[in-house]
C-alpha cells in the first residue's frame, strides 16, 4: 500500500485521498526532501499524520516528517518491529512468518551484523517489500542502534541477535560475552531511552521480547518425568548458555528496576529451513547427502527437545501480543529425542524421500554413523514443559516431528545452492578444525 518514488530528485509529500490511500502531490507546505534518489514510502503515525521513512540520498538514509497525510486502514498506526539477528536461522523464519501473517499491516526493520551465521539469502523473498528495511549494524554499536530508534517509532523489539553455537562458545567464549551480554545491554538501553517518559513510565504499547534458550536451566537427568519450568533455577554450563543466562538476567533486571515492558521466551532446540549446518540436524542432512561420516558426540544418548522453527515464530508473536508483560514463557516441542535417534530418523527419511534413481541414495546408511570425542561439559538432557504458554496463551507445538523433518529435508533438497554457498569458504575451515583435525 506504499508508494515508491524512484529516482526522484524532489519529493513533495503525500496527501491522503481517503483512509488507506495516498497520492503524491506537490504542495509546498509538506516536507520537501531534496535530491533524494530513492524514497521508500510513508508510515502513518496516527490518523492524519505520517512519517516518511528511508529517503536515501545516494546511500545516506535520512528521515523527514510529513503531516496531514495518509491514515492507516483501521485508523491506527502501523506497528513497527525492530528485529535483531533477522538474517539468522530463527530470525529469518520469524520475519517470513510475520509477513505471511500480517502482510502490509506491519513494518519490519531488521538489524544484523551479518556474521558467519547471518545470510541475506534467507530474506530474498522479502527484501523488495516496502514495509521491510535491512540495516547492517552490530548490536554492540550504541550509536547505530540509538540512531535506528531515533529515526523510527519502534513499537516492538524482537531480539534474536546472538552467537548461538555451543561448540564455538567452547572454543572462543569472549565473542559470546560481547554479543550476547553487552549487545543485549545496548538493546535494552536504547529501547529504554526511546520509550521512557519523563515520569519514568513507558510509552503505551511498547514491548521488548528477548529470545532465549532452555539451556540456561542446565542439564536434566535421564528421567522422563523431569522438565524445565519457568521457575527452574538457572544453572548454565557452557559459555553460550552462561552468556544467554546473563542476558536474561539483564532483561529481568530492567523489568524489576524500571518496569521496562518486556518478556523472555526460553525455547528448546529448533530445526527447519535456513539453519546453518554447524547444528546437528542440517549438519547430518548435508553430510549424509554427501556420503560423509555422521559425527555423534559421546554415546549419542544426550536428549534434546526439538521444535519446528515456525512453531517458535508463532509462539514469539503470541507471547508478544497475548502474554502478560514481565513474564517468562518456556517454549518447547514435547518432542524429546536422543541424538542417535535423530540421526536414524534422518537416514530413514532421506531413504524414503530420495527416488531410487538418485545416486546419493546408495551411500546413505547407518555405516556413516561415527562416534567421536564428546563435547566438553556436554549437557545430558533438555526438556521443556510448555504448560504455562499453553494454559495462558493457547500456544502448543503444531508440527509433529515426522512432518517437520520431512519439510526440513524437502527444503534442503530444494535449496542445494543455499547449502553450497554457506558451506564454501570459512565453513570448510571450521569443519576441519572441529571434525577432521581432532
Ligand atoms: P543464528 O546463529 O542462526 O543467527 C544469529 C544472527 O544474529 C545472525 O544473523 C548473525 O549475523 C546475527 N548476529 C550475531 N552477532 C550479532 C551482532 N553482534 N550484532 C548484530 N547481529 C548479530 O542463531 P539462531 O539459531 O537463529 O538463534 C537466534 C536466537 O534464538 C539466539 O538468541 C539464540 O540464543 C536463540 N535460540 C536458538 C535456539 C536454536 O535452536 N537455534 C533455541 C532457542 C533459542
Ligand atoms: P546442537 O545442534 O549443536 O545444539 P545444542 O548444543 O544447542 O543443543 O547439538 C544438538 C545435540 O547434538 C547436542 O547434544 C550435541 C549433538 N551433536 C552431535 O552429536 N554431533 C554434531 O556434529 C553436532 C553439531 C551436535
Amino acid at each position: 500500500s506504499r508508494t515508491i518514488v524512484r529516482n526522484a530528485n524532489v519529493c513533495y509529500g503525500f496527501e491522503s485521498t481517503k483512509c488507506g490511500e495516498a497520492v503524491l502531490i506537490p504542495v509546498a507546505s509538506r516536507t520537501i526532501v531534496r535530491n533524494a534518489n530513492v524514497c521508500h514510502g510513508f508510515e502513518s503515525t496516527k490518523c492524519g499524520g505520517a512519517v516518511l521513512i528511508s529517503c536515501s540520498f545516494y546511500g545516506k538514509i535520512s528521515l523527514s516528517i510529513t503531516k496531514n497525510v495518509r491514515c492507516a486502514q483501521n485508523g491506527e498506526k502501523m506497528r513497527t518491529y525492530l528485529v535483531t539477528g533477522g538474517a539468522g536461522f530463527i530470525g529469518s523464519n520469524y520475519i517470513h512468518y510475520m509477513f505471511k501473517k500480517y502482510d502490509n499491516e506491519i513494518r519490519i526493520i531488521n538489524v544484523d551484523a551479518l556474521t558467519y551465521a547471518g545470510n541475506l539469502e534467507n530474506l530474498k523473498d522479502v527484501e523488495k517489500r516496502e514495509n521491510y528495511t535491512f540495516v547492517k549494524a552490530n548490536i554492540c554499536d550504541k550509536d547505530a542502534i540509538s540512531k535506528i530508534f531515533a529515526e523510527n517509532d519502534i513499537d516492538r523489539v524482537v531480539h534474536f541477535a546472538a552467537e548461538s553455537h555451543v561448540d564455538r562458545s567452547i572454543r572462543n567464549p569472549e565473542i559470546f560475552v560481547q554479543t550476547n551480554v553487552l549487545g543485549t545491554a545496548v538493546m535494552l538501553n536504547c529501547a529504554k531511552a526511546a520509550w521512557e517518559l519523563p515520569d519514568g513510565s513507558f510509552k503505551e504499547g511498547k514491548k521488548f521480547l528477548h529470545v532465549s534458550t532452555d539451556e540456561v536451566y542446565g542439564s536434566l537427568p535421564d528421567d522422563d518425568n523431569a522438565f524445565f519450568y519457568e521457575t527452574t533455577p538457572y544453572d548454565p554450563h557452557s559459555p553460550y548458555s552462561a552468556s544467554k543466562a546473563s542476558s536474561d538476567m539483564l532483561v529481568k533486571a530492567y523489568m524489576d528496576t524500571y518496569h521496562f515492558p518486556a518478556n523472555i521466551t526460553n525455547c528448546s532446540n529448533n530445526y527447519g529451513p535456513f539453519q546453518f549446518p554447524e547444528k546437528l540436524i542440517p549438519l547430518i542432512i548435508n553430510n549424509a547427502l554427501h556420503g560423509k561420516k555422521l559425527p555423534v558426540y559421546g554415546d549419542g544418548k544426550n536428549v534434546r527437545d526439538w521444535l519446528y522453527v515456525e512453531d517458535h515464530a508463532k509462539a514469539i508473536d503470541m507471547v508478544q501480543e497475548q502474554g502478560r508483560l514481565f513474564e517468562t514463557y518456556n517454549v518447547g516441542g514435547h518432542n524429546e529425542k536422543q541424538n542417535i535417534e535423530i540421526i536414524h530418523i534422518i537416514i530413514e527419511t532421506l531413504q524414503e524421500m530420495l527416488p531410487d534413481s538418485d545416486p546419493r541414495k546408495a551411500h546413505i546408511n547407518n555405516d556413516l554413523i561415527t562416534y567421536v570425542e564428546d563435547r566438553k561439559g556436554h549437557d545430558r538432557r533438555y526438556a521443556i514443559a510448555p504448560d504455562k504458554i499453553k494454559a495462558e496463551i493457547g500456544w502448543y507445538p503444531e508440527t509433529m516431528f515426522k512432518e517437520g523433518i520431512r519439510k526440513t529435508i524437502a527444503w534442503y533438497f530444494e535449496h542445494e545452492d543455499w547449502m553450497n554457498n554457506v558451506t564454501s569458504g570459512d565453513y570448510q575451515k571450521y569443519y576441519n578444525e572441529m571434525y577432521e583435525e581432532k
